[in-house]
């Protein structure tokens, strides 16, 4: 009797499943593998684009591939967005490949939750099973794109509220945060902390090497469209080292290096996981798939909500 009712209630919860595909598209998981190993192969930096525009796609109403649509309303032009997530094009050809092969039944949603995932193995990082089933929205929601995502110079207390709003957790904030081992970053992301840092001068938790390496690439005037690599170790690998580089104040982002040198209290549960990520990958890659699990899971729209997109670009 009790293992009925918590049958029941985890179906409710999560109606997202691993086979969903399984007779509709039994080659989807394949399709999407080889057409991100070829986008990779172009462009090693792809990986990180496709993975930092399945979170930009979650926050916003949920993982329904919002982030895709074009439009007056189109989240692209938001300002954590605009100039600065990639991959639209690579979405479409994935997308076009699979309707090649079984047309008109897989969402977008799902793709970029797939290819995500390709691009944290492909790079050398865990893998996870991508659960399944997510309908494509129906509207896209720039104002949300502005206001729920967060910005670099953010404080740790607000980053968290931002993702407690997707019931999301600080350890999540951390977590997640690994993601920047890979891939680049503009220099008007992190350039306030270079010069005018509030107070006088530079941002002291910023290592003294890597302040002065910074400011010859990104002067004061200069192309804030510049940019450079956040893990100066190993940029197209997904490692553990976006840790071991916090431990030295060598994160590049405010919001990065907040979350070992932050003032708030909140640091102290942070500082501990950056620790122990750092010294642990094994522990950093099991807690980022399972941290990558509950952001794909974030409001989805199922059953006969949405739709699939025929065009990941617009509504049918
Ligand atoms: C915790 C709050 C976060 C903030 C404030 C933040 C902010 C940023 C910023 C400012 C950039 C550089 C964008 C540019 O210069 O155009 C960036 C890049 C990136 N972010 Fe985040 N991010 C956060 C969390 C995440 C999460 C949760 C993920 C994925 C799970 C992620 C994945 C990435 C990746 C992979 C890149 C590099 C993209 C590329 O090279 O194309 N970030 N992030
Ligand atoms: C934190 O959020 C509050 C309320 O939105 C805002 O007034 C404040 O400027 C934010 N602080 C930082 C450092 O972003
Ligand atoms: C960055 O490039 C975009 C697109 O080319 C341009 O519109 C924008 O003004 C540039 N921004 C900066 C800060 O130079």
């Amino acid at each position: 009797m009790s293992s009925m009712i918590l049958c029941s209630t985890v179906t409710v919860r999560s109606q997202l499943t691993s086979d969903f595909y399984q007779n509709t598209c039994p080659n989807l998981l394949q399709i999407v593998r080889r057409e991100v190993k070829t986008a990779i192969k172009n462009e090693m930096r792809m990986a990180a684009s496709l993975l930092r525009l399945h979170f930009h796609d979650c926050f916003v109403n949920g993982c329904d591939a919002s982030i895709l649509l074009d439009g007056s309303d189109s989240e692209k032009f938001a300002v954590p967005n605009r100039n600065s997530v990639r991959g639209y094009d690579v979405l479409d050809t994935i997308k076009s490949a699979v309707e090649s092969a079984c047309s008109g039944v897989v969402s977008c949603a799902d793709i970029v939750a797939i290819a995500a995932r390709d691009s944290v193995l492909l790079s050398g990082g865990p893998s996870w099973k991508v659960v399944l089933g997510r309908r494509d929205g129906l509207v896209a929601n720039q104002a949300g794109a502005l206001n729920g995502l967060p910005s670099p110079f953010e404080n740790l207390g607000n980053i968290t509220l931002k993702f407690a709003a997707v019931s999301l957790t600080i350890t999540d904030v951390a977590t997640l945060s690994g993601a920047h081992t890979i891939g680049l970053a503009r220099c008007i992301t992190f350039s306030p902390r270079l010069f005018n840092f509030p107070g006088t001068g530079p941002d002291p938790t910023l290592d003294t090497n890597m302040l002065t390496e910074l400011q010859n690439l990104c002067p004061q005037n200069g192309d804030g469209n510049k940019t450079t690599t956040f893990d100066r170790n190993s940029n197209d690998l997904f490692d553990n080292h976006y840790f071991k580089n916090l431990l030295s104040g060598k994160g590049l982002l405010f919001s990065d290096q907040t979350l070992y040198s932050s003032s708030d209290a909140a640091v102290s549960l942070t500082k501990t996981l950056v620790e122990s990520y750092s010294s642990d990958s094994t522990l950093f890659f099991k807690a980022f798939a399972s941290s990558m699990i509950k952001m794909g899971n974030i409001s989805p729209l199922t059953g006969s909500a949405g739709e699939v997109r025929k065009n990941c670009r617009v509504i049918n």
